[in-house]
């Protein structure tokens, strides 16, 4: 059987078997499994290779299945429920007691959103539950925006004959979902996505915090969303081309990444533009940062993390 389709129904007869499917939403191509099958939420931490004590975000198709994975849900979040699903809002909240640990990493939260690309929102929709589901690239690396990437990155990881990559086109949005708890008050923003802090305090009508303190996410480490070229972030194209030509005098094969005037641009090419360089064999990849608003916000974060994640490939997550 081929490994890619964009056969929705066989999608949802893979995961009622226990099969693993990659599949695209907004954000970046999730690796998903049905969260109530224990086992197979434990093949996506296999194929990842990512520690069992970082937890995965359960997708729903409706925001009224919200209550049978959280219990306790405060108001707000009912209001960004209402106001931001379907899209790249995740929500953390107290887990429903029914929800296994394996996707939960034995927290006492669970993550939950309802993402809006139309195929994703079809398989939620038929397969008619929660799927478990983090980026579907292997731990630390550049999230995949496209079917083509996930196979890349796992394709050989997966078993033609049980599992299915769902070709969904490219991510529009292309940087990862915003990750808000709500099990504290006021509430905080552990990841910078396309809904930022501003969008939250206004929607809320209330103050929101940015994350800070110890991370309780791994999109929060230092270092992630590596490629294997190093990554540089500068603040303009002057300081952009002065760096380079350094690089370059020290043999380095350098290219400048500059989408700084097109924030929403950006962040739909990131992870594909890191990409293209390793597939271009750049040595060293100069990032101009696009302004610190909006969208910018969270490309500036995850270059900013490509940027630290050279030398520390331990702590990659
Ligand atoms: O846009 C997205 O959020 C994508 C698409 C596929 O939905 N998913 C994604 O998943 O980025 P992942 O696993 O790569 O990143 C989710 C982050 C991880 O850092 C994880 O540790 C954190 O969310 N997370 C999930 N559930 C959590 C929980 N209950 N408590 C704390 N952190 C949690
Ligand atoms: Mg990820």
């Amino acid at each position: 059987m081929p490994l890619i389709s964009t056969d929705v129904e066989l999608a949802v007869t893979r995961l009622r078997a226990g099969g693993l499917v990659a599949m695209p939403t907004e954000t970046v191509y999730g690796l998903a499994a049905d969260a109530r099958d224990a086992d197979a939420v434990a093949r996506i931490f296999a194929v990842k290779g990512r520690p069992s004590d970082h937890p995965l975000i359960v997708h729903l198709g409706e925001p009224d299945q919200l209550d049978r994975w959280a219990t306790d849900v405060p108001d707000a979040a009912r209001v960004l429920a209402a106001t931001c699903w379907p899209g790249p809002l995740t929500m953390l909240l107290r887990r429903h007691p029914g929800v296994h640990d394996v996707v939960t990493g034995g927290r006492p939260t669970v993550g939950v959103r309802v993402p809006s690309h139309p195929v994703a929102a079809d398989l939620l929709g038929r397969f008619g539950s929660g799927l478990a589901a983090p980026s579907a690239n292997r731990f630390g690396r550049v999230s995949p925006t496209s079917a083509m990437h996930v196979v890349e990155d796992i394709g050989h990881l997966l078993d033609p004959d049980r599992d299915l990559v769902l070709d969904g086109g490219s991510s529009v949005v292309g940087v990862e979902s915003t990750i808000v708890d709500l099990t504290i008050d006021p509430p905080q923003v552990l990841r910078s996505g396309a809904i930022t802090e501003d969008d939250l305090t206004r929607i809320l009508d209330a103050p929101v915090d940015e994350g800070r303190g110890p991370s309780r996410t791994s999109g929060m480490l230092t270092s992630h969303y590596a490629p294997e070229c190093a990554v540089h972030a500068v603040e303009d194209r002057e300081a952009a081309e002065r760096l380079a030509g350094r690089l370059r005098t020290s043999g380095s094969k350098v290219a400048v990444l500059d989408r700084a005037d097109d924030p929403v641009g950006a962040a739909r090419a990131l992870y594909a533009d890191l990409r293209d360089a390793d597939r271009a064999g750049v040595d060293a990849l100069v990032v101009v940062l696009p302004p610190a608003v909006g969208i910018g916000l969270a490309v500036r974060d995850r270059v900013t993390k490509a940027a630290a994640s050279r030398g520390s490939p331990s702590r990659r997550g």
